[in-house]
């Protein structure tokens, strides 16, 4: 009973981020400056999810990535990886932490059935991720960083947010890091969301400039998958790892779209700067609802609209990405 989830424009979605907790124990500067303030409970139980998955599954999602807020911060996080991995249909299962806890849970994830793995780093210097991030275990995250690089995941990828003036000159740095590790380290441009509209100003960098450095450095383009997700990468063959990019302010960023995003509370997101959410949690409590469902997907998808209208200054009411995972 496959169907394929496609939008009015034909983009196809078989990719699904879904965010199992808003609650994060970091205080990125642009993100949560003021640690996390929300109401840390009713977020989907594992019940839920786990008939999520599965609807969505039916309905031709191939991809799963468990975001959140920071995921490993949930209790129950394996057992959800588990029973992600063992659900019909999802071939590639993933994870976007900040890598607190790598150190001591990268192997059970492995074992749980996690593919891939994208940590945040903003920064290689310990006082500089701590200016940015607020937290000081700078330490345990690049140590997680190399507990995931030895587990064996098939992907372990870094996202690194560039900020004018605060890690844009460790941009050098961050590729001599990969000289040796086989990893992605991706570069993403700042978005501004409701909070951090100052901020943005202030530290928003465009990463077309260090692409085409990049580039002249003797770094070339690397073919995407269908199913990867908007960064462009680069790789150079004195290097194990690769240099990617994502610019959510290019032109045509939105024509590849192919995820869809489900709040920790339920909500369907179209756009990360979309209005609004779809309450889809009335039909994850019984097996019953899978139509209805289905009904609600396919009406929400109808209405998805071509592109963000970022330029236009228009940035949806996402308050902060810790409400959507990014
Ligand atoms: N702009 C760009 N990236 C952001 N992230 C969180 N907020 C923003 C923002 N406003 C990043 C995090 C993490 C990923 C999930 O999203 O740093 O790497
Ligand atoms: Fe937490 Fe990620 Fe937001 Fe940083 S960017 S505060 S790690 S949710």
């Amino acid at each position: 009973m496959d169907e394929a989830l496609k939008d009015q424009f034909g983009r196809r979605f078989a990719y699904l981020r879904l965010s199992i907790t808003d609650v994060c124990n970091f205080r990125c500067e642009y993100c949560l400056p003021d640690g996390y303030q929300g109401t840390p409970r009713g977020f989907l139980g594992r019940g839920e999810i786990q008939r999520l998955i599965g609807y969505f599954a039916r309905l031709g999602i191939r991809k799963l990535r468990l975001t959140g807020g920071e995921p490993l911060v949930r209790r129950d996080v394996l057992d959800i990886v588990r029973d992600a991995a063992a659900t019909p249909g999802i071939e590639r299962l993933a994870m976007t932490t900040n890598g607190y806890r790598l150190v001591d849970l990268a192997q059970p994830l492995r074992e749980a059935g996690l593919d891939a793995i994208n940590i945040s780093l903003d920064s290689l210097d310990s006082e500089n991720f701590e200016r940015i991030t607020g937290d000081r275990r700078h330490v345990q995250v690049m140590a997680g960083v190399e507990a995931a690089l030895a587990t064996g995941f098939e992907q372990v990828k870094i996202n690194t947010v560039l900020l004018r003036g605060l890690n844009d000159f460790e941009v050098a740095d961050f590729v001599e890091y990969v000289r040796e590790r086989a990893l992605s380290v991706r570069f993403i441009e700042l978005m501004r969301t409701r909070d951090n509209s100052d901020y943005f100003d202030q530290r928003h960098v465009r990463a077309l400039a260090v692409a085409q450095q990049l580039e002249a450095d003797g770094w070339t383009r690397y073919q995407r998958e269908a199913t990867d997700g908007p960064a462009i990468e680069f790789s150079h063959p004195d290097y194990a790892g690769r240099i990617g990019f994502i610019t959510p302010y290019a032109a045509g960023f939105c024509d590849g779209c192919n995820r869809l995003r489900v709040t920790a509370r339920g909500g369907l997101r179209l756009c990360l700067f979309g209005d609004g959410t779809r309450d889809l949690r009335p039909l994850l409590q019984d097996d019953a609802q899978e139509t209805a469902f289905r009904e609600s997907v396919f009406d929400a998808l109808f209405h998805k609209t071509a592109g963000h209208r970022l330029h236009e200054g228009d940035y949806g009411d996402t308050p902060h990405l810790a409400m959507t995972g990014g």
